[in-house]
């Protein structure tokens, strides 16, 4: 596969692993290393802007928020991180003195540059008027963020009430963060109490700000450091960026107390690197510095692309990485057939572990990066997540290196293997390592949480009572499991209860533990919401098979969702094999429904109620409802008083004169997708 669409397909892959599973296979700093490698091959091959994969940054709305447009959009920074075209130092260099000639400045004119550090939590926005706090909204894709105002209020991370001349109103923005030992006792008693627990401390904090139940998270420690204010209307703001942090700490707000004051990119770069080498010392997690030039009045003199502000660059510090031996490359069968190969290596202390296994995540990674055996690696090891092999010393290969041949058939069945994308999959679905792999996982916390039932027993099972289907845990007795090892009469029967209450975890962990492509934590909890029951489910993929145009545009009106994805979804559910545990599943009393609810209120939509008449240029009636009422909107056949929209199309009859009479809005297509937030 050529080089480009294999990065552009890792790219998707990790957003994909990252923003709807909120679990992480690589860091940020890998992740950036790969979309700079793919960014310099687009310039090599002069790849407009508009057809690069990923142009929109990353994307924090979730299903059931009310989405808010920001007055000012969320921007990114420009980065300074060291690596193959030069150093952060002639990076950071380079800019100011970009800089300066933007801002029309002599090279000898003075130029304060502050540094601060860059808090990795969830940047927030923050309205106050008359000193009160109005709204807090996520970033969202930069441009449209969710409302969390009930959230931040109930986490105490800012002030509610600032002391400002009243009529004064102003944005201010800064990054929710989890400190470590707040986020290490909440992980304690989430294992406590049998529940996954947080990756890191950043997803954590960003997945708490999305509970629905704000009241939950008093007292959890939730902080806050604000840094920049966006805008100011009734107010005079000090015109230094450090004069605005004074000012914010004052009006009672958290400020970072590491912020300096530096004359030259020379300082400022020294004050980085000095704080990289210091950062264990800190009670939180930082990801970088941010350099910022401090004069505000030259930040609207250099303005913004449309990607950053002219005015900032973000300093990346690089995790710690080490070089060591690869003795081996084994290649695991995950629960979908995914081949993974992973390195087998001598071990390396990193972040205060021993390290002997590391993963080279798939097999296309590997040929790119031409990892060969007996090779010196470099791996890495950051936050919670597992190591990773970054690179190879070419410089120490040595001729003995052998490279490494993908495989051709499974290496547990050994049925031959197909390509798909960037992966390699065993088509076998009854190979054994894919069938206890998805038992493990249904029955894994994520999944159907059968408490008791572990990798250990499920291996045991597998090999002793032959265990091919999920529904067949369900139909286990006391006997069957006492025979297991390290499992005695007491552990069988309550893993008997476990089994039986696991049947009521409801659609959402039932749709997970399927083992579905694509269909993660967040989809599952999607289409549950969505369709409410599995038999709902199943019946919009029969009709999809039919070729009803429906069920699809249902599914794609959820947000996030691919229309490969949906069909993907649907398909698989369509297939007799997928049926077939699902009807046993079924059949053992396992149940499949969910509460329905709205996927994503939009304000505008939300709690409206919508009338449709006549023919719409494109969508169907289906659709048009699916697409209102995933909004938070309700549908109603007859018009009245209460409805607040009529969409009129082609050929509208009486609804129409009838609306007309009572002084309802008639709307058309396209301003239904307007208010919808859907574009032409
Ligand atoms: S200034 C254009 N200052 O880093 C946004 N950002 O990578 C200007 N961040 O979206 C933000 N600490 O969420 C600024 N001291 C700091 C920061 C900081 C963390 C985050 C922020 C921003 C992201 C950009």
């Amino acid at each position: 596969m050529d080089e480009l669409t294999t990065l552009e397909a890792q790219l998707r892959f990790h957003d994909e692993r990252y923003y709807r599973q909120a679990e992480p296979e690589i860091t940020d700093t890998q992740y950036d290393e790969l979309r700079d490698r793919y960014h310099a091959l687009c310039n090599e091959r002069g790849l407009a802007p508009a057809d690069r994969y990923g142009m929109t940054p990353g994307d924090d709305r979730t299903p059931g928020f009310t989405t808010v447009r920001h007055r000012l959009p969320m921007l990114s920074l420009e980065k300074a991180a060291d690596g193959e075209d030069g150093s952060a130092e002639g990076k950071l260099a380079a800019w100011v003195e970009r800089t300066r000639k933007l801002a029309d400045l002599a090279s000898t004119a003075p130029l304060a540059l502050l540094v601060e550090p860059k808090i990795d939590g969830m940047s927030v926005s923050l309205t106050y008027r008359d000193g009160r706090l109005l709204q807090a909204v996520s970033r969202g894709d930069g441009i449209s963020g969710d409302l969390i105002t009930d959230q931040v209020r109930a986490s105490g991370a800012v002030p509610l009430e600032v002391a400002v001349p009243a009529g004064g109103t102003f944005e201010v923005r800064g990054e929710l963060y989890l400190p470590h030992a707040r986020f290490k006792a909440l992980n304690k008693s989430l294992v406590a109490a049998g529940t996954k627990p947080l990756i890191n401390p950043r997803n954590g904090c960003a997945g708490l700000m999305k509970r629905k139940d704000a009241s939950a998270l008093e007292g959890l420690g939730i902080s806050a450091f604000v840094y920049h204010v966006a805008w100011a209307e009734g107010l005079e703001l000090p015109s230094s960026q450090q004069a605005v942090i004074a000012w914010l700490a004052t009006l009672g707000f958290a400020t970072n107390p590491h912020v300096t004051r530096h004359a030259t990119a020379g300082d400022a770069a020294a004050a980085c690197r000095a704080f990289g080498d210091e950062r264990g010392g800190l009670t939180y997690d930082i990801d970088g510095m941010v350099i910022k030039i401090d004069d505000r009045r030259l930040h609207d003199r250099l303005g913004t692309t449309e990607h950053h502000p002219r005015w900032g660059l973000a300093w990346k510090f690089a995790p710690e990485r080490k070089p060591t031996e690869l003795r081996a490359i084994t290649v695991q069968v995950g629960k979908s057939g995914k081949l993974t190969p992973v390195a087998e290596l001598a071990p390396v202390v990193l972040a205060q572990t021993t390290v002997t296994r590391a993963s080279l995540h798939n097999f296309a990674e590997l040929e790119r990066k031409d990892v060969r055996l007996g090779d010196i690696v470099l791996v890495e090891k950051a936050g919670e997540i597992i190591p990773q092999v970054v690179a190879v010393v070419l410089e120490r290969r040595q001729p003995s290196a052998v490279a490494y041949a993908r495989p051709i058939v499974c290496p547990e069945c050994q049925t031959p293997v197909l390509t798909e994308d960037i992966f390699i999959f065993c088509p076998n679905p009854t190979c054994g390592a894919q069938v206890r792999e998805r038992l493990r996982h249904f029955a894994s916390r994520g999944a159907m949480d059968v408490q008791g039932l572990g990798e250990a027993a499920i291996d045991q099972l597998c090999t002793t009572r032959t265990l091919t289907s999920p529904a067949q845990l369900f139909a286990l007795t006391a006997e069957d499991i006492a025979g297991l090892e390290r499992k005695g009469d007491k552990s069988a029967h309550n893993l008997i209860a476990a089994l039986a209450s696991a049947k009521n975890r409801g659609l959402a962990r039932v749709l997970i533990g399927l083992c579905l492509h694509h269909v993660g934590e967040k989809l599952a909890e999607d289409l549950a919401a969505t369709c409410g029951s599995m038999a709902a489910l199943l019946d919009l993929a029969s009709r999809h098979q039919a070729g009803d145009p429906a069920p699809l545009a249902q599914l794609d009106a959820i947000d996030g969702v691919a229309d490969t994805t949906a069909r993907s979804v649907l398909d698989q559910l369509a297939s007799p094999a997928v049926r077939q545990v699902i009807d046993d599943l079924t059949a053992a009393g396992v149940n499949m429904t969910a509460e329905r609810k709205a996927v994503r209120n939009v304000a505008g939509v939300a709690g409206k109620t919508f009338v449709l008449t006549g023919t719409l240029p494109t969508l169907s009636r289906d659709q048009a409802e699916a697409l209102i009422t995933t909004a938070g909107g309700t549908c109603s056949g007859a018009v009245s008083k209460k409805t607040a929209y009529l969409v009129a199309g082609d050929e509208a009859g009486s609804k129409l004169a009838k609306a007309q009479s009572l002084g309802v809005k008639i709307i058309d297509e396209a301003a239904l997708r307007a208010l919808l937030d859907l574009g032409e």
